[in-house]
């Protein structure tokens, strides 16, 4: 059987990373596209030289030239500016919405049949733009950010707890931005809802609200500590896992941002929710119940996300 192909839309830092850990865990062949010359033909040629070492079979290739991304099973898209510090990531919308009308034509004459996971931010109404520009199916684009963001609250619940990473399940839902809304009666710890763990005075509701602050500016931290770009290696294992469930029909529920029409009380937004990725891509949108507290959350950043899409239309008339 042919290997999978991988596309990587973007050579910059979480680019070569999701390269890198793609080549290690074998997913296929990888192509990495930039408009920089050279740079993803360097790391390409770089990252080919960690295969004798590291022990992979992998093609790495890198091109100037969408036609080298033709047949891609899926495409992970980077392409765009990261935030500088004082930056929120919706300042980046002037420059990364043309990045997407390209990345998106690339898509819809190359890799018309690939599942597309877009990372470039303000995440949500970026990969709605994507999926306009490409016109792919709205089950096979989706956007990765709650991944991320739920790897940000489990980490910090991890450390508050003093217990393993491995036991927390994080939940966290709404757009990529100060809004989301990390969901603390749907997170537990080996099943233990971190409520409970409150009430058992193992923390107290004024430490997990700080927590839950931390997360939502999790990025930006990282951001302010970098000083020259954003986070890469969590963004981007949190897209490989994503390509990972699909490549493998896991039908994993993972909190991804996807087109939802029907379930929230939403009528045609991208937006983060908890969603089984299997072989079809999108294969279901779970609608959780919410308390008035989180529906509320819900709401404001909903509406975050739809400001976002206005100012799209506002700056690019053919997105109707
Ligand atoms: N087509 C293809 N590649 C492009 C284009 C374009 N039109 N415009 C810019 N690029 C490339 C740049 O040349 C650069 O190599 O995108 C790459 C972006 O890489 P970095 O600047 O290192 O940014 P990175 O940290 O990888 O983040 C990329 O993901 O998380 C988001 O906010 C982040 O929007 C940013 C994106």
């Amino acid at each position: 059987m042919a290997r999978k192909k991988i596309a990587l839309i973007g050579a910059g830092m979480i680019g070569g990373t999701l390269a890198h850990l793609a080549a290690k865990k074998e997913m296929g062949d990888i192509v990495l596209f930039d408009i920089a010359e050279g740079i993803p033909q360097g790391k390409a040629l770089d990252l080919s030289q960690c295969g004798p070492i590291e022990g992979f079979d992998a093609k790495i290739t890198g091109t100037n030239d969408y036609a080298d991304i033709a047949g891609a099973d899926v495409v992970i898209v980077t392409a765009g500016v990261p935030r500088k510090p004082g930056m929120s990531r919706d300042d980046l919308i002037g420059i990364n919405l043309g990045v997407m009308k390209q990345v998106g034509e690339g898509l819809k004459k190359y890799a018309p049949d690939a599942f597309v996971i877009c990372i470039t931010n303000p995440l949500d109404a970026m990969v709605w733009a994507l999926r306009e520009f490409s016109g792919l199916p709205h089950n096979k684009v989706v956007g990765m950010a709650g991944v991320l963001d739920s790897a940000r609250f489990a980490t910090f619940l991890a450390w508050e707890f003093g217990v393993s990473v491995k036991d927390v399940n994080a939940f966290v839902l709404g757009g990529h931005g100060d809004t989301m809304v990390p969901v603390t009666s749907y997170t537990t710890v080996s099943g233990i809802p971190v409520d409970d763990l409150v009430a058992m005075g193992k923390s107290t509701k004024a430490r997990i609200d700080e927590i839950v602050t931390r997360t939502r500016g999790g990025g930006g931290e990282i951001v302010g500590l970098l000083k020259t770009g954003s986070a890469f290696y969590a963004p981007a294992t949190s897209a490989i896992a994503m390509a990972e469930a699909y490549l493998g029909d896991q039908k994993r529920i993972l909190p991804c941002a996807v087109y939802v029409e029907g379930k929230y009380g939403l009528d045609g937004l991208y937006v983060g929710v908890p969603t089984v990725i299997g072989a079809n891509g999108v294969e279901e949108v779970i609608e959780i119940a919410l308390d008035d507290e989180a529906k509320q959350n819900f709401q404001v950043s909903v509406d975050a996300v739809k400001e976002l899409l206005v100012a799209c239309k506002a700056i690019d008339g053919s997105l109707g």
